[in-house]
């Protein structure tokens, strides 16, 4: 079974394009809904909570879990593969979703670091948490394999809390249209949502963008990288008898159940139904 796991909602654009692209897997997700927003918690805080997440995850029987939130893989990821995974759960493996996109930005695979430039360099938009923008964790990793890339870091304070607060058409709009105005975007060609509450309200952030800037697509991407790790690991694409899945998908939150459900109801298609993290 693969764990997904997110602060909130926002990794339901990424559990729905896995599902969609691995049909026969059986999927747990997590949302921290009780604890969230994460982007403007400390990094000691936002480390145990996905922990705690990951944990609940692997005890339910989870041997992969994705972090399905660009905070937690920007802040949490490292450390919980280095310090804490190899003692607590040696045979299994936790994935961000920051390695595929920094793929996905650069055009060059994530171990070829210090490659000479290819290409022309560009002007790439990055909208996030204040907590991925303040890790620099892309820009950083964008300059090691593309130093030709201007990664230009757009934080967007208070738009997770009005997404989970269930926020309407004309406020989510009003707040997007202002971070838009204030950034530069002369010669800007991409926009990456780098953060996974963003595609929930991709529209929104279509209509405050010109045209000609094209918006990169987590969802496909992080899936696209799902699907070709379990290609190359197996081990990981099985339930535990041995057999692939049967397709189940479960949610659990540590939020209030109900209030979860109406609102992801209203962003992703589908008959959401979260159960308590605590009775799962
Ligand atoms: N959805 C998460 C992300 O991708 C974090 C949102 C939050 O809890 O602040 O960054």
């Amino acid at each position: 079974m693969i764990g997904v796991f997110d602060s909130g909602s926002g990794g339901l654009t990424i559990l729905k394009t896995l599902t969609e692209r691995l049909p026969d897997q059986d999927f747990l997700y997590f949302g921290d809904h009780g604890n969230a927003p994460y982007g403007h918690r400390s990094n000691e805080q936002i480390v145990e909570l996905t922990k705690t997440g990951v944990t609940q995850l692997m005890d339910a029987g989870c041997t992969l879990v994705i972090l399905a939130c660009n905070t937690a893989a920007a802040i949490a990821l490292r450390s919980l593969q280095e310090n804490w995974l190899p003692t607590h759960f040696p045979e299994n493996r936790i994935l961000g979703v920051l390695v595929p996109m920094v793929e996905a930005i650069t055009g060059v695979p994530w171990s070829q670091q210090n490659s000479s430039p290819i290409g022309s360099g560009e002007r790439i938009l990055l909208l996030a948490t204040q907590k991925t923008v303040a890790s620099d964790a892309y820009p950083q990793e964008v300059a090691k394999r593309a130093p030709q890339v201007e990664l230009i870091q757009k934080a967007c304070p208070g738009l997770v809390d009005a997404i989970e607060g269930g926020a309407g058409p004309a406020p989510l709009q009003g707040l997007i249209n202002g971070f838009i105005s204030e950034i530069d975007t002369g010669g800007i060609t991409k926009a990456v949502l780098g953060c996974t509450h963003f595609p929930l309200i991709e529209d929104y952030f279509r209509t405050a963008l010109a045209n000609d800037i094209s918006i990169l697509s987590q969802p496909q991407i992080v899936a696209n990288a799902l699907v070709d790790y379990l290609d190359r690991h197996k081990q990981y694409a099985k339930a535990g008898s041995g057999q692939a899945g049967s397709g189940r998908v479960s949610l659990m939150t540590t939020g209030e159940p109900e209030a979860v459900n109406a609102v992801s109801r209203r962003f992703v298609d589908e008959q959401i139904k979260f159960i308590a993290a605590d009775q799962q």
